[in-house]
């Protein structure tokens, strides 16, 4: 032991300088180098086939700036209060297609304005719900001036793709057996609603507390889908 530390502080004296400081960028460069590789690696192997890395945060609910509870809106049966912990609120089983309103006709689904809420909160709801206060103030229905609610977004594709949803729920209305993730009994309808086609490719929305994306919606499962239902595969169908 003793010989070792006598070692050290020889060698300590001995090295010169210049080693001493290059060292630990030597070492740095390495690990640098070593998690770019690895990182690269992944993101090529998982933008091609596989679920997004949940680590790097992609897999994960959003926070958003008002817990919105697609349960109580959309879902079916009782769910717990996202404002009021302990409470259980009876679900109004809404249509995605009330708030989602250009999702049949347009690229984008879009997501309400504030004023499509207060429709309904100006009245609806106790005032001690922290949530629906939030709600309240941002649509002006305070003393305090309205502000838009920025809403995060779930889902994105990368910058170079082009989605429309207009011609997937028009399709899936019309195939319900091409419908993923269906309720029972969806498969067997000849023809299904707009909102009944959603699951395929967002998953059970309506019993979601917060929204999260369950399909990687890859460039693979796209062209999958487009081949096996005689959908176009271009390139320059999905890319600018
Ligand atoms: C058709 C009417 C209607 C519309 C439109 C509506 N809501 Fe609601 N919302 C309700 C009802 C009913 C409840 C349950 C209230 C209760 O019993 O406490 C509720 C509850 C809530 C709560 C409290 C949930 C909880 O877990 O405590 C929030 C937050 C909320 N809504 C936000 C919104 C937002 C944001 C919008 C617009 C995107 C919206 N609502 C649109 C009817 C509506
Ligand atoms: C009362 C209005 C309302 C209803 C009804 C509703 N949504 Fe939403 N939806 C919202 C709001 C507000 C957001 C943005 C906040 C969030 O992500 O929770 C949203 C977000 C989403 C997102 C995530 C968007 C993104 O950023 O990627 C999806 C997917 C979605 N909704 C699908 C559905 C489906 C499917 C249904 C029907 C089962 C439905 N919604 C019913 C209001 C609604
Ligand atoms: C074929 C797959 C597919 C189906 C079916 C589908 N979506 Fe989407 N949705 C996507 C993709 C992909 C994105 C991300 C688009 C982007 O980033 O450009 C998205 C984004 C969204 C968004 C957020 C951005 C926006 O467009 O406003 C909402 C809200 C949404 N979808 C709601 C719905 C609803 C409601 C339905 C059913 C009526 C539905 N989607 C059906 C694939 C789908
Ligand atoms: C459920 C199967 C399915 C999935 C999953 C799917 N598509 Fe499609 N898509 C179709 C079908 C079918 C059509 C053709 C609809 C029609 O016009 O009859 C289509 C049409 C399109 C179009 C319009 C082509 C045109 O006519 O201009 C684009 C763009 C597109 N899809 C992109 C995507 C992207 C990007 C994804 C992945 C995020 C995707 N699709 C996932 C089935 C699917
Ligand atoms: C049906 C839609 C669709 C078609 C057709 C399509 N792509 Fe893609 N592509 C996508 C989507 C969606 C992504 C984004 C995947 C992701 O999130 O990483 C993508 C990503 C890519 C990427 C980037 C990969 C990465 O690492 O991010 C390249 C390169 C690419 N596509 C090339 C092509 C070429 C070349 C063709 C024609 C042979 C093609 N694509 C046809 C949907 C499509």
């Amino acid at each position: 032991m003793a010989s070792l530390l006598e070692f050290i502080k020889e060698k300590h004296r001995t090295t010169p300088l210049w080693i001493k400081a290059l060292a630990p960028v030597l070492l740095l460069g390495g690990l640098a180098v070593f998690a770019v590789t690895g990182a690269v690696t992944a993101f090529v192997i998982t933008a091609w086939l596989g679920q997004p890395i949940p680590v790097l945060g992609f897999d994960q609910t959003v926070k958003q700036p008002i817990a919105f509870p697609h349960t109580i809106h959309a879902g079916t049966g009782l769910f717990p209060s996202t404002g009021l912990p302990g409470q259980f609120i009876d679900g109004l089983e809404m249509d995605c297609t009330f708030c989602h309103r250009t999702v049949t006709s347009q690229a984008n689904a879009g997501v309400p304005p504030v004023a499509l809420c207060s429709y309904c909160h100006k009245v609806i709801g106790p005032e001690e719900n922290p949530e629906l206060a939030k709600l309240r103030k941002a649509a002006g229905l305070t003393e305090e001036d309205p502000s838009p609610i920025n809403w995060k977004r779930v889902h994105r594709l990368p910058d170079h793709v082009r989605f429309v949803h207009e011609p997937h729920i028009r399709y899936l209305t019309q195939h319900p057996s091409e419908i993923r993730n269906a309720a029972p009994g969806v498969n067997q309808l000849s023809e299904a609603l707009p909102s009944q086609v959603c699951s395929t490719c967002h998953g059970d929305v309506a019993s979601m507390l917060e929204v999260k994306q369950v399909e990687a919606l890859k460039m693979g499962q796209c062209v999958d889908c487009h081949r096996e239902n005689e959908a176009p595969t271009d390139c320059t169908v999905c890319h600018h």
